[in-house]
């Protein structure tokens, strides 16, 4: 597990932006620092393309000097995957954890898929990463991933998820998910799916490590069999998120 530094990371934040931020923000920038940290590339990518503007904001929506290497014409997920999406060693981990504790295919799904639109934006990235997948896997798949965002805040010591210390560290004992947040968990937590959700933050504890090195490799069957890849490529088929591919694919249209 990564040693979060918490002077470094509130540095991190920049001066005096803690106390400009709402207590969900905070929790949100610790995930997302978690995730640079783990990163040495997307550690130097993010030095580069700046520090500037909302933090919400994902690497692709914010200034950059550094040119995007160009996607195929028929882009498929795995292409996104190695040219566009953020948290690849973090979503990798998870999913291994998944593969590992013998959950089922679309909850490996799931792992695999869950933090990746942060490379687009960051801010409610559950429900954001949900919606960008609909279309293309199962109902199940996208539930567990709208929900994770704020399951995470909230303990299950029967399925072994605790409340992260570190989350006590950075922001004390008193620390209350705002109204949206606990209303998303008492529905996901009464609903049939619940699990579907919980095992993506279960398998999340597990995916913080530095220095693991992973490939998609043994994922690349279940991709198969669990994405609706379309034909004429993510972004061109219409699909009622083919917008949002089309964004992350190339961020830097002017209209
Ligand atoms: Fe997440
Ligand atoms: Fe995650």
């Amino acid at each position: 597990m990564i040693e979060v530094d918490r002077k470094a990371f509130l540095a991190s934040l920049g001066v005096g932006a803690l106390e400009l931020m709402d207590p969900e923000e905070k929790a949100e920038a610790l995930e997302h620092y978690m995730l640079d940290q783990m990163d040495e590339a997307e550690r130097a990518a993010a030095a580069q393309k700046q520090t500037s503007g909302p933090r919400g904001a994902g690497p692709l929506l914010r200034a950059s000097d550094t040119p995007l290497e160009p996607m195929p014409d028929k882009p498929t997920w795995l292409d996104f995957f190695n040219l566009r999406l953020a948290a690849k060693s973090h979503c990798l981990q998870s999913a291994t954890h998944a593969l590992k504790s013998g959950y089922p295919e679309r909850t490996v799904m799931a792992c695999l898929l869950h933090d990746g639109v942060q490379g687009l934006i960051r801010a409610d990235h559950g429900w954001w990463g949900a919606q960008l997948y609909e279309p293309y896997v199962e109902e199940r798949v996208t539930w567990g991933i709208r929900y994770h965002g704020a399951l995470r805040f909230y303990a299950d010591e029967e399925v072994g998820y605790e409340y992260p210390d570190l989350y006590v560290r950075i922001y004390g004992e008193d620390y209350v998910p705002p109204d949206y947040i606990r209303e998303a968990y008492e529905h996901a937590r009464d609903h049939p799916w619940y699990m579907e959700a919980r095992l993506i933050t279960v398998c999340d504890l597990y995916a913080f490590e530095e220095g693991v090195e992973l490939t998609i490799d043994p994922f690349v069957e279940i991709i198969e069999r669990n994405f609706k890849q379309p034909p004429e490529g993510l972004g061109y088929d219409n699909s009622p998120t083919a917008h949002m591919w089309r964004t992350i694919a190339n961020p830097d249209k002017p209209l």
